[in-house]
């Protein structure tokens, strides 16, 4: 059986200048094999001290046990402020608590049901211009997981489908702006002497500005019809309208553009990552493909139906945990403590990586191997438990973990159920992280229809 693409990892010890080098160019391969199989990694250079962390226990500290004493490092947030402002995402401490109090409301259980039938739209719609793709030449899945991943989410936000010109006008600015900038870029995520400048190159701030504005139009339309009475009831409304629990005060105009803008961006490129991903895996794996495929043809888009789709859930989670939208996250150690007998300082950097944790030696079974099935084993809970974090975890996990969940679900069933999926000979995907795990050079398949 051939295993599923995986970066080649470099040399063990490589000089920094090296590094640096290899690191802008894609933070998988610049890691050490040894990172699959370590509890602990530190990295010392003459200007940073980082630490990455495969230890469930120090995983735990840092997550959920404490989680304040290791607040998201102002360096990442650097690179990505002059769009996302203050989100969510970038803010620690009260500040962080207070958007959360407003935010998690929107996402809980109940109300999730709500976001189902914008779900089901956007992957019929989907659907439509797959079939328009249905001819068994070479399609970038990937393009397309983004088109319906956009789409979901302007539906389930704004009520709006992605044809409609400002929602349009967004989807194209955050592509540009994210060629322009990947999150992940050297700057943000190495902690370089504080004195460097964060580097924007040309045309970022503008695109920003560009983005902020067409969301500040749509922020304020949705303000007129609360007012009016005629607000229908999606996840901006029910954002827009919940008071913070503690002080009675919801979001004000401003606060609301920053928590759309990271909406988007963390909704939609990692969604359709992960979707994209898992049209590839069923590609190669067809048997896994043809259960899918089934579970989809008892699939009649209602809600109840979700419980049915457990081999499509099972693709779905095995697909995260291969390749997880969002490779690495850091944190800063706000006072010295010790990990694993190590002393660390304060201010150095605490790396999570689910990306190698998720493929660890020591946790999974064939950690490299497409195995859905592994999901309904009894035998894999501890490395369920320990070594999965798709969405983070503790209070600072990931607010639409559920959403994006019920979204991959429906969209594999829907696709799968109306197409095959078969691989181009010869083109086998490159991962590598930028924004999320992407394909270097894009991720190509055959779609016909199934019919
Ligand atoms: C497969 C899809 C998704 C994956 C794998 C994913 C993963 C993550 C991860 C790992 C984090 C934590 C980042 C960190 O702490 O540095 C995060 C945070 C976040 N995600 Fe997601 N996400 C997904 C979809 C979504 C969707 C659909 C939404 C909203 C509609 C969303 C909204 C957010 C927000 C607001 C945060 C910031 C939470 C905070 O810092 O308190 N994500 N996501």
């Amino acid at each position: 059986m051939t295993l599923p693409p995986k970066p080649v990892a470099r040399p063990d010890k490589v000089s920094l200048w090296r590094y640096m080098r290899l690191f802008r160019r894609d933070i998988l391969s610049a890691q050490p094999a040894r990172l699959y199989r370590a509890w602990m990694a530190e990295f010392r250079t003459p200007f940073f001290r980082s630490f990455l962390i495969n230890d469930p226990a120090l995983l735990r500290e840092v997550l959920k046990d404490n989680p304040d004493s290791y607040p998201k490092s102002d360096r990442i947030g650097a690179g990505l402020r002059p769009l996302l402002g203050k989100s969510v995402f970038l803010t620690n401490g009260a500040q962080w608590r207070a958007q959360r109090r407003i935010i998690d409301p929107a996402f809980e259980g109940g109300r999730l049901r709500d976001t189902f039938p914008g779900i089901v739209a956007a992957g019929q719609a989907g659907c439509g211009r797959f079939a328009a793709m249905a001819d068994d030449t070479p399609r970038a899945i990937d393009a397309a997981a983004s088109h319906i991943a956009a789409d979901v989410i302007f539906r389930t936000l704004f009520s709006l489908p992605i044809e409609d010109e400002t929602a349009g006008e967004v989807y194209h600015r955050f592509q540009a702006y994210q060629q322009a900038q990947p999150i992940l870029n050297l700057a943000a995520f190495l902690p370089l002497l504080r004195w460097m400048p964060a580097f924007f190159r040309p045309g970022v701030r503008g695109q920003a500005r560009a983005i902020r504005r067409l969301i500040a139009d749509l922020t304020q339309a949705r303000l007129d019809q609360i007012a009016a009475g005629t607000a229908p009831d999606d996840l901006a409304t029910k954002i827009m309208t919940t008071p913070d629990p503690e002080t009675g005060k919801t979001f004000s105009k401003a606060e609301m553009v920053d928590q759309v803008a990271i909406f988007f961006l963390a909704g939609h490129e990692t969604s359709a990552s992960a979707l994209a991903w898992a049209l590839y895996l069923l590609a190669t794996h067809p048997d896994w493909q043809d259960k899918v495929a089934a579970e989809a043809a008892t699939f009649d888009a209602v809600f109840s139906d979700l419980s049915r789709l457990s081999a499509t859930r099972d693709v779905f989670r095995e697909a995260l945990r291969l390749y997880p939208p969002v490779p690495m996250m850091v944190r800063q150690a706000s006072k010295a403590t010790i990990f694993r007998s190590r002393r660390v300082p304060a201010g150095a950097q605490i790396v999570l990586s689910p990306w190698h944790l998720h493929r660890h030696e020591r946790i999974w079974d064939a950690p490299d191997a497409f195995d859905p099935a592994r999901w309904q084993d009894g035998a894999t809970k501890t490395a369920q438990r320990d070594g999965y974090l798709p969405f983070s975890a503790g209070p600072r996990m990931c607010s639409g973990a559920g959403f994006a969940m019920i979204e991959g679900v429906v969209l594999l069933a829907q696709l799968v159920g109306r197409f095959r999926f078969a691989p181009v000979a010869g083109q086998v995907p490159v991962p590598t992280a930028h924004l999320t795990v992407r394909a270097r050079d894009g991720i190509m398949l055959r779609i016909t229809p199934r019919d």
